[in-house]
């Protein structure tokens, strides 16, 4: 029998005071329901199955990468009734499994032994034991230990508020029996909901077994009603993220101080350092060592490239043994060739720089071609904005850029010229000669005094 996953995920989200639905509220920069389609995706070749209340177009449109089947239900009257939607579409040979879209943790690994442990006709839940069991449904169990119904908090009484074993809302269950029992749920109930919970009831009095399974870790059940709580499952998620990548070789000088927000590569012998972010579509080299406070957004770096602290870069590529900052800014469209050298308060925007080129300190170099072995003095500036267009400069080969000089966009520079200090460069410069803008010739004037204060 297959498994379909269909994922519960019509709620509203009150608590979360957003405009945005809160399944789409992001987790280690994904959307919380992202997580939970990933996990569906590698536990059954069918397109998971997602109830969807509100905002369906953004939900499309935010997930449109994943295959899923979408299935609207317009009022909220209930779990049961959320996975009513579904029975249309659901073939009656499936094992259906039901997940939350925000309850993102669930493993891959405890579904896994969950519908192996649970008889394939058989019905299974994903219960947990917490110290404060407080909001959620209490599994009762007869003497004998068999589960026999699932009661609400708010339908509980005093004795049943004390069990400690909750429901965390994921089942198993074959599609032809929910078939048959959904349509019965009735919403006889404090909260006047149609309850899914009602389904244990069900299978018990059919004297069908229960399972129950208990996931490796409470964070794995744990859902997002609230902003707290969703800042405790990122830490949660960016501790074990930190600990997987130190499991495969790289150094995170504190797993508390970082945050890895994207599908992220790491190589082997690649030093994080404290409060690195790195976000959407990172690939990094091996041997690269990365300062603190350094950010990177859809980035790749190739083997053994430095980035000192508090640079930031975003969509580039970086070649191998480049070394990168402190204090350098990488901009969009951006790429290094190997052994580059970007120095601290240098920003780069939408450049090509060839092999071991150095541009070290204070410089702006946007909208451009530059050679190999070029070295670029401190304060250069590429002027490439008239106010209207955006203009390119071209530097071959060799070049010689003299400190505090202006690249006046278009302009090309030609291999192996050189530029005196402080020109403004408007025109061409022929390779291999030095020009200079020079138009001042240094003044003494003999005998000024600097101005004074006023007492
Ligand atoms: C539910 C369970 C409770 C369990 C808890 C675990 C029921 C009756 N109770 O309670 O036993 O301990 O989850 O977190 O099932 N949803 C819809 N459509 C609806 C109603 C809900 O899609 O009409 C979705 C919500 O988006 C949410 C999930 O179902 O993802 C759970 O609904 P919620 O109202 O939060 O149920 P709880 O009261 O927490
Ligand atoms: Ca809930």
């Amino acid at each position: 029998m297959s498994i379909q996953v269909v994922i519960l995920a019509a709620g509203q989200g009150t608590r979360m005071y957003s405009k945005l639905p809160k399944v789409l509220h992001a987790l280690g920069g994904k959307p919380l329901l992202a997580h939970v389609l990933n996990t569906a995706h590698k536990l059954s070749a069918n397109p998971p199955i997602v109830i969807y209340g509100h905002e369906g177009d953004m939900l499309r449109q935010c997930l449109a990468d994943h295959h899923v089947n979408w299935v609207e239900q317009k009022q909220q009257l209930g779990t049961a009734h959320a996975l009513m939607q579904a029975l249309p579409v659901l073939k009656d040979d499936a094992r259906v499994l039901v997940l939350y879209g925000d309850v993102p943790l669930i493993s891959q690994q405890t579904l896994q032994r969950f519908s192996k442990q649970t008889p394939e006709n058989g019905i299974g839940i994903i219960t947990a034991t917490f110290n404060n069991p407080t909001g959620y449904g209490r599994i009762k169990r007869d003497a004998q230990q068999r589960v026999t119904g699932i009661v609400e908090e708010k339908d509980a009484t005093a004795d049943e508020r004390q069990i400690n074993e909750i429901n965390t809302g994921i089942y198993l269950a074959p599609a032809a029996l929910l078939k048959t029992w959904l349509p019965q749920i009735k919403k006889s109930n404090a909260q006047q909901e149609f309850y899914l919970t009602d389904i244990i009831a069900q299978a018990a009095e059919n004297n069908l077994h229960i399972h129950t399974e208990q996931p490796l870790m409470a964070e794995e059940v744990m859902g997002i009603n609230d902003r707290g709580q969703l800042s405790h499952l990122e830490r949660f998620y960016q501790q074990q993220t930190a600990a997987e990548w130190m499991r495969n070789g790289v150094t995170i000088m504190d797993p508390a101080r970082i945050d890895i927000r994207g599908d992220v590569t790491i190589g082997r012998d690649v030093v994080l350092d404290i409060n690195v972010i790195l976000e959407g579509k990172v690939t990094i080299g091996n041997g690269c060592v990365i300062g603190p406070q350094c950010i990177l957004r859809d980035v790749t770096l190739g083997d053994n490239v430095q980035v000192k602290a508090n640079s930031i870069i975003e969509e580039a590529s970086i070649g191998a043994e480049a070394v990168i900052g402190p204090f350098a800014r990488i901009r969009p469209g951006t790429k290094l060739a190997e052994q580059v050298h970007i120095g601290n308060f240098v920003e780069i925007k939408n450049s090509q720089i060839n092999t071991a080129t150095k541009i070290n300190h204070l410089s702006y170099v946007g909208d451009s071609e530059i050679g190999r072995n070029v070295n670029i003095g401190a304060g250069t500036i590429t002027c490439n904005y008239d106010g209207v267009n955006k203009h390119k400069t071209i530097i071959h080969d060799d070049v010689q850029i003299g400190s505090d000089t202006q690249l006046v966009a278009p302009v090309v520079v030609g291999e192996g010229a050189t530029v005196g200090a402080g020109s403004t460069v408007t025109q061409d410069v022929p390779p291999r000669e030095l020009t200079l803008t020079h138009t001042l010739v240094q003044r003494i004037v003999k005998g000024w005094c600097r101005p004074k204060k006023a007492k």
